[in-house]
């Protein structure tokens, strides 16, 4: 990132406005008077071929006979004059252009947008939009948009893709009292992208968190590494997670992918805090942008009353962060400051004769008694007491504890009189809301950014692997043109990458099975193979448990008549002898490359639970095996692999261990492949390893 250039584009000293307008109601006219009122304090420099003069400013025919430098031109001209205007932009040493004008990719125009690009970067400057409001910055009193106003300041930033919600979201931020100090409206996205603004918004230090409206990524892995390295939390709400699209895919595991549940897992990755609505994103951008994340699981409530501290325990187990009683040595303090009928457990319930005092001095140890992590206290307004002296109370309490590493979150419970305490708290630096459960859910928030970061691993390859044999088997499929790769041949390239297939060899002749079901020393799987036939029961095609010489004889003869008969001119390359494999937990592995993210890597239990219960979750891959063993955790069917009822705990370790050799496969051969299937999968008990039985792999089209 050029830094100096982005610095330009996202905080101008001086701005031109290209297509100015003295006519009210014009976008032109707009962007000069946002500028004005806003406060703005660099030079402004409409530009107007016809005018000399736009509100109260000299106008200039062109950027070209302005005396001054142009740090930013914000562009509002139709959009067919955008790349004129941008190669004198460039001529004149602009560094970055704010293109408000509609008319690009989103109405099919994407020629000129890429032309708008292309001659942007030949003079080094960078292009926020086509198609958006533009930016707003409070700390440079900087309105260069034709939204109304400035934000309500404060520490978060908002990059919004979308152009009406970034104005919406602008005036709420005066209802909502969530305080921000940039916000920036990306559109379409032709250059600079939630990536490059993530990462610009880390180094500014007027940024203390950053909030993504985000409709589609463009670049999903540079996003990821950039939201990965960036030192602030990051919050997103993500639109369009349905599964739209999911039908038309190749596979069992396309099929399960969607676009949301990759999503997901590269948020997560990526260490992202997800939003779910709207309020959300507002709610939890308070939190992150007042307080630090909660490193710990250890939540403590405090209440005067016992219905909103069971509403927020509730929200606390459904949030991932179920209480629990607070030790001894907390207890018998907080006891010192309520009645009898008090409780010191968790949720701490002072009563509701607790006032002001009782706050103070219990917020104040609690928040900062070691095994706290993360404190959340309730208040319902009552007739003896005053919100604002409670609030007052546990700012003072909080101030008290001179701890500064743990979160605490607030929630009222009243009237006018705790709404404008409230107002105060958030105002102190506390966040606080007038429901329980969102006070509990804001805490999750940092609590989940907490985890994020922890989990964040980086991926150290394997090195025994054998890429080279894996291009070289699909460098064969593809020379006999566009056929599918049989079970062989995708087996030797998982073999390639060290995961342990069941021994599978390809047999010609009937004494050749013989000879190959001989050498496996037990009953066989007798499977046709042909790049023709890939459902290879439907086609009759599969014996399983075939032993001795004259059944392996019998049934190679049966699969061949079968297979003849299903497709009578399908090129049959043989048929598969393949050791069986003693049964075990069954578990599936599958992989998409995703549109957004490239290779991302699926499990889930095998069976039913696939099929019906859709009990499967996603990584971006390449994942390590650290990562592997989280997402064996993930899914609900996690206990039959930890050994439910008494049952012997399966080998995890050897299945995350594959997990991410998996993962390393279909991430280096992703330019090659498209899915693949690992079906099933045989995990068996503790230190006895795995047994992946069949495998599949659908190469991209050429
Ligand atoms: N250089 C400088 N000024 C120019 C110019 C040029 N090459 N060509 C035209 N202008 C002037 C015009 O003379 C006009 O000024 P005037 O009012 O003094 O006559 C002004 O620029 C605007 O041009 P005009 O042709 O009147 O366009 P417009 O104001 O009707 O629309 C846009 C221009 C960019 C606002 C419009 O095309 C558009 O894209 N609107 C949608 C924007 C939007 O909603 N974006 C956000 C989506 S979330």
């Amino acid at each position: 990132m050029d830094l100096e250039v982005m610095n330009g584009l996202l905080r101008p000293k001086s701005i031109a406005v290209i297509g100015a307008s003295n006519t009210e109601g014009k976008i032109g006219y707009s962007v000069v008077r946002s500028l004005i009122e806003g406060g703005y304090e660099g030079p402004v420099y409409p530009i107007n071929p016809k005018s000399n003069e736009i509100q109260g400013f000299k106008a200039y025919k062109s950027v070209l006979d302005v005396p001054g430098e142009i740090d930013a031109a914000a562009i509002v001209v139709p959009a067919k004059f955008v790349p004129q205007v941008t190669r004198e932009c460039g001529e004149k040493g602009v560094k970055g252009l704010i293109v408000i004008a509609s008319g690009f990719s989103e109405i099919g125009r994407a020629d000129l947008e890429t032309q708008t690009v292309e001659i942007a970067h030949e003079y080094g400057m960078r292009v926020l939009g086509p198609n958006i409001v533009g930016i707003l910055s409070n700390s440079d009193k900087c309105n260069a948009s034709f939204a109304p106003f400035l934000p309500l300041p404060g520490k978060a930033a908002l990059v919004s893709q979308s152009g009406a919600l970034f104005i919406a979201m602008d005036a709420s931020t005066y209802i909502r009292r969530v305080g921000f100090d940039k916000m920036i409206s990306i559109g379409n996205m032709s250059d600079v992208n939630f990536g490059d603004t993530v990462s610009w918004l880390d180094q500014d230090e007027s940024t203390g968190c950053i909030s993504l409206y985000i409709e589609g990524l463009k670049d999903g892995r540079r996003f990821m590494e950039n939201a990965l390295t960036a030192s602030k939390p990051i919050i997103a709400l993500k639109s369009g997670t349905s599964a739209h699209g999911a039908a038309a895919a190749a596979s069992h595991t396309g099929s399960l992918a969607g676009s949301g549940k990759v999503y997901d897992a590269a948020f997560e990755q990526a260490g992202v805090v997800r939003a779910s609505d709207l309020n959300n994103l507002f709610d939890r951008t308070l939190a992150m942008s007042l307080q630090p994340p909660m490193q710990g699981d250890s939540l403590l409530i405090v209440t005067n009353g016992g219905g909103v501290g069971v509403l927020a325990t509730d929200s606390a187990e459904r949030y991932g962060i179920p209480l629990r009683f607070a030790p001894e040595d907390v207890q018998a303090e907080l006891r010192k400051y309520m009645p009898e009928f008090g409780s010191a457990r968790n949720p701490v319930d002072l009563t509701g004769m607790a006032g002001r005092d009782w706050y103070q001095v219990s917020v104040q140890y609690s928040f900062a008694h070691d095994w706290v992590d993360g404190l959340v206290v309730l208040y319902c307004e009552t007739a003896m007491t005053d919100p604002q002296d409670i609030a007052e109370g546990i700012k003072a309490a909080v101030d008290g504890s001179g701890v500064t590493d743990k979160p605490i979150a607030v929630s009222f419970v009243g009237g006018e009189r705790s709404e404008a305490a409230m107002r105060w708290l958030v105002e102190n630096g506390i966040p606080a809301y007038n429901e329980p459960d969102t006070a509990v859910n804001a805490m999750a928030s940092l609590r989940e950014y907490a985890r994020n970061q922890n989990a964040a691993q980086s991926f150290v390859r394997n090195e025994d692997v054998d890429e080279a044999a894996a291009r070289a088997v699909i460098a064969n499929v593809r020379s006999e043109g566009d056929r599918a790769m049989t079970e062989i041949e995708s087996k030797a390239i998982f073999e390639a990458y060290g995961l342990p297939v069941a021994h599978t060899r390809l047999a010609t002749t009937e004494d050749e099975a013989v000879a190959k079901a001989v050498a496996a020393n037990g009953p066989v799987v007798l499977k046709i193979v042909s790049p023709d036939i890939l459902h290879k029961s439907d086609a009759g095609g599969v014996k399983v448990n075939v032993e001795g010489e004259e059944a392996v004889r019998k049934y190679f003869r049966e699969i061949l008549a079968n297979a003849k008969a299903y497709k009578p001119d399908a090129d049959i390359h043989g048929i598969a002898v393949q050791e069986m494999a003693p049964w075990g937990t069954e578990v599936i592995l599958g992989s998409v490359n995703d549109a957004t993210f490239g290779p991302a890597v699926m499990f889930g239990l095998g069976g039913i639970f696939v099929e019906i219960l859709k009990d499967v979750t996603f990584r971006v891959a390449p994942v390590s095996p650290e990562q592997s063993l989280k997402m064996l955790s993930d899914i609900n069917g996690a206990p039959i692999l930890e050994g439910a009822r008494g049952e012997t705990p399966k080998d995890r370790k050897a299945l995350a261990e594959v997990l991410s050799r998996y993962s390393q496969m279909i991430d280096d051969l992703g330019d090659e492949i498209l899915e693949t299937d690992a079906n099933p999968v045989i995990v068996y008990d503790e230190g006895d390893g795995v047994c992946i039985v069949d495998a599949r792999i659908i190469l991209k089209a050429e």
